[in-house]
């Protein structure tokens, strides 16, 4: 469920127009929904109650700074994959003690930021970076806690460019070797094993892959146990899936990812974290744009917006799927027609679908991208030198433009001209 829904013939996100916004801060734009946020991330707090847990928002998914402190304000922690990431949570107010620190390949500066502003672990995921931390923490008179990443070699049936859990995948130690390395880790001087942490992928819409890793995590936790390693934390990553076709998708609810956890490893006594990014997020953001023109083709006909690929990525790079409705609530039982929906953006890959239903749209007209909370803002781009686009956050009758659409001006006074030219 989410806030933006028709009334009065019109989509709103919760009690403000979308055309409001749309007259504010002008086209294309981002607007996302505080009510539909903090539920989300309460489904998972919910889903674990009874359980110790920390919800770690994957902040990747969408990291605006006003975003942040409105879940961290709620209790959430955070799942940072840089040092950036580490700052932007830490300058929205959410403490050190609730951040983790995921990734493949951190560096000893962003160990640095990290140590020196408090982190509550490391997911390490290769022996190098064991040494390196190690190394980092010990200069700087520290013992950092960590849990190690396995890599369960497990199928999670999703995109290949976003499944993480098979030996292939570049992540984590093959399980296999889990314990060597753990007893490498216990060596290290500046290192504290509290955990073992997994992710296999994102945008699962089954429960069976979660399944199997985790019940591999529950095996490795008595395995480790028995060498003598204090496992007190499980983190269990993200990537429980949303449905993206209203009319055709049920992925698995948090409740019954929250039933399953209990199931697999519920028993072990540690404290579960989870990292869920895409489901607090995805259904929590709209993209609205504007048509500009449309245009007869042969054998079909293009809705051409402006917003593009470089705005939101995911139709050209995933193939994924996005919902996309007029703002003006359109007729009961209208005859709907297919069309190409495209950007103005100097490449065949800017087409956000491909003979999508549409009812009757006309140049001018605003239409909105559903689930584009994740990974929508936080991977636009200035491709063909189009300004990124702003971010709106409602919270009921308010709405607030929480990063601001850069004049042309200032896109250009980035660039530096050497004065040798
Ligand atoms: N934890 C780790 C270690 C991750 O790598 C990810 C996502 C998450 C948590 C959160 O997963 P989620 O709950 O959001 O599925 N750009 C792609 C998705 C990339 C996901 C990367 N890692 C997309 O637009 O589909």
């Amino acid at each position: 469920m989410d806030h933006f829904l028709y009334r009065d013939g019109q989509l709103w996100a919760e009690d403000v127009r979308i055309a409001d916004i749309a007259a504010a801060v002008g086209t294309p734009f981002y607007v996302y929904s505080s009510a539909t946020l903090l539920r989300h991330y309460g489904l998972f707090d919910e889903a674990l109650a009874g359980l110790p847990h920390s919800v770690c928002f994957a902040m990747k998914s969408l990291s605006n700074l006003a975003v942040l402190k409105l879940l961290g304000d709620a209790g959430a922690g955070m799942d940072v994959v840089s040092a950036g990431e580490y700052l932007r949570a830490r300058a929205a107010g959410v403490p050190g003690e609730r951040i983790v620190f995921s990734g493949v390949g951190k560096t000893r500066a962003e160990m640095r930021v990290a140590l020196s502003g408090g982190i509550r672990q490391f997911n390490v995921e290769s022996e190098p970076e064991m040494e390196a931390l190690s190394a980092v923490a010990a200069e700087m008179g520290q013992v950092a806690p960590i849990t190690i990443r396995v890599n369960p070699d497990v199928d999670a049936r999703t995109h290949a460019k976003i499944a993480t859990g098979k030996s292939e995948n570049k992540f984590g130690i093959p399980i296999a070797r889990a314990r060597e390395v753990y007893a490498r880790a216990a060596a290290l001087p500046g290192l504290r094993v509290v955990g073992i942490d997994v992710h296999i992928g994102s945008q699962l819409t089954e429960l069976a892959p979660f399944e199997a890793a985790y019940t591999k995590l529950a095996e490795l936790t008595a395995l480790l146990r028995a060498d003598g390693h204090r496992i007190e934390r499980l983190d269990l990553g993200g990537g429980l899936g949303i449905p993206y076709a209203r009319s055709n998708e049920a992925p698995p609810l948090p409740l019954e990812y929250g039933d399953l956890i209990r199931r697999t490893v519920g028993h072990l006594g540690c404290e579960i974290e989870i990292e869920p990014g895409r489901l607090i997020s995805g259904n929590a953001g709209l993209m609205v744009a504007q048509v500009i023109y449309l245009k007869s083709g042969e054998g079909r006909d293009f809705l051409i917006l402006d917003a593009a690929m470089n705005d939101l990525i995911r139709p050209a790079m995933y193939d994924a799927h996005h919902d996309i409705i007029p703002v003006i609530e359109p007729e009961a039982g209208v005859e709907q027609r297919p069309y190409d929906i495209v950007g103005p953006v100097c490449e065949s890959g800017d087409t956000f679908a491909r003979a999508r239903a549409m009812p009757p749209v006309a140049a001018g007209d605003l239409v909105a991208f559903r689930s584009a909370g994740a990974y929508g803002a936080v991977m636009a781009s200035e491709y063909n030198s189009r300004p990124l686009i702003p971010e709106v956050l409602v919270k009921g009758d308010q709405f607030a433009v929480i990063r601001a659409r850069p004049t042309y001006d200032e896109m250009l006074a980035r660039d530096t001209v050497p004065v040798w030219l």
